[in-house]
C-alpha cells in the first residue's frame, strides 16, 4: 500500500475532521443503512487502543423503552446541573437541546471493560486512564466515520452513569464511557451549536500552544510555526 494520501483523500480526511460536529436536532427518520452502520462500526474498531486491549464494547439501541428511559436519566441529571451554575446562564443552559436520544433512530453505548486481555496490558500500568483514552480514540473513529457517510452522531454525558448500567445490564466492572444518538441529518451546523449560542467560543490555536514548556509561549526555534498557526484555518 501506498503510504502517501492523495491531495483528494487529504481533503477527505480534513473535511470528514472539520466538518464534523455535535449533532442534537435536524434527525430525520430515515434509518441507517446497516452495511453503514457496519462500516461505521468497523471504523471504530480500529481505533489505537493501549497495548491493543481494544476495551470497548459497542451496545446498539434501538428499544424505545429503554431509550425513554435514558432520556428520563437525562432530564433529571439536567436539572441537577442546571443549579451549578448561576443566573441568567442558568435558564440559558436549560434552553439549549443537549440530547436527541429519541429524535434518533440508533443508540449506541460505548464500554469500557479493564479486565480484556487483561490484568497485564501493555502500557497501563503506570497510567491506568490509558484503557478509558482508548475507548475515546474509538468514539472519535466512529464520529468520523458516521460524519463522512452524513450521520449525525451525539454525546450525551448528562447521564446518570448507575441508570444506565442497571438498564443496559452493564457488569459491575464495565464502565459505559459514551452514550451516543446516531441517525441522519437533514444539516450539520457550521459552527458547534454552543458556539453559535454564544456560550462559548472557539480558543485560538496560538493560545493554547507552548513551546518546550508550561506557558511558555515565546522560543525563537518555533517561530515559523508560531507564525503559521495565527492564521486560522475556517473550513466552512
Ligand atoms: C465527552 C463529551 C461529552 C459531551 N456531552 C454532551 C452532552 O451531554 N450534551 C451535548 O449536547 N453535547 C455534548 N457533547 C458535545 C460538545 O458539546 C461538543 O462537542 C462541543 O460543543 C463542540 O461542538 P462540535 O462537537 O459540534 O464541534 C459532549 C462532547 C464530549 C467530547
Amino acid at each position: 500500500m501506498n503510504n502517501d494520501f492523495s491531495d483528494e483523500e487529504k481533503s477527505g480526511l480534513y473535511k470528514a475532521i472539520f466538518s464534523r460536529r455535535d449533532v442534537r436536532s435536524h434527525f430525520t427518520s430515515k434509518p441507517i443503512d446497516e452495511k453503514i452502520l457496519s462500516q461505521i462500526l468497523h471504523a471504530a474498531h480500529h481505533a489505537p487502543s493501549v497495548g491493543f486491549s481494544q476495551p470497548w464494547n459497542f451496545i446498539l439501541i434501538k428499544d424505545y423503552e429503554i431509550r425513554k428511559k435514558i432520556k428520563e436519566s437525562f432530564e433529571t441529571e439536567k436539572m441537577h446541573s442546571s443549579k451549578l451554575v448561576e443566573e441568567p446562564r442558568r435558564t440559558k443552559y436549560l434552553s439549549f437541546k443537549l440530547e436527541g436520544i429519541l429524535d434518533s433512530p440508533l443508540n449506541i453505548c460505548v464500554t469500557y471493560d479493564p479486565s480484556k486481555f487483561g490484568p497485564f496490558v501493555i502500557g497501563r500500568s503506570s497510567i491506568p486512564e490509558t484503557g478509558l483514552y482508548s475507548v475515546c480514540c474509538a468514539v472519535q473513529n466512529l464520529w468520523l466515520a458516521a460524519r463522512s457517510e452524513g450521520v449525525g452522531v451525539g454525546w450525551v454525558s448528562i447521564l446518570s452513569n448507575n441508570i444506565l448500567k442497571n438498564l443496559l445490564e452493564l457488569p459491575e466492572h464495565v464502565v459505559p464511557v459514551a452514550y451516543l444518538c446516531l441517525g441522519y441529518v437533514s444539516e450539520f451546523a457550521t459552527k458547534p451549536d454552543l458556539e453559535s449560542s454564544g456560550w462559548l467560543s472557539r480558543l485560538k490555536l496560538q493560545d493554547v500552544v507552548y513551546y518546550e514548556k508550561w506557558n511558555q509561549k515565546e522560543n525563537s526555534s518555533w517561530n515559523t510555526i508560531k507564525e503559521l498557526i495565527k492564521t486560522n484555518l475556517d473550513y466552512a
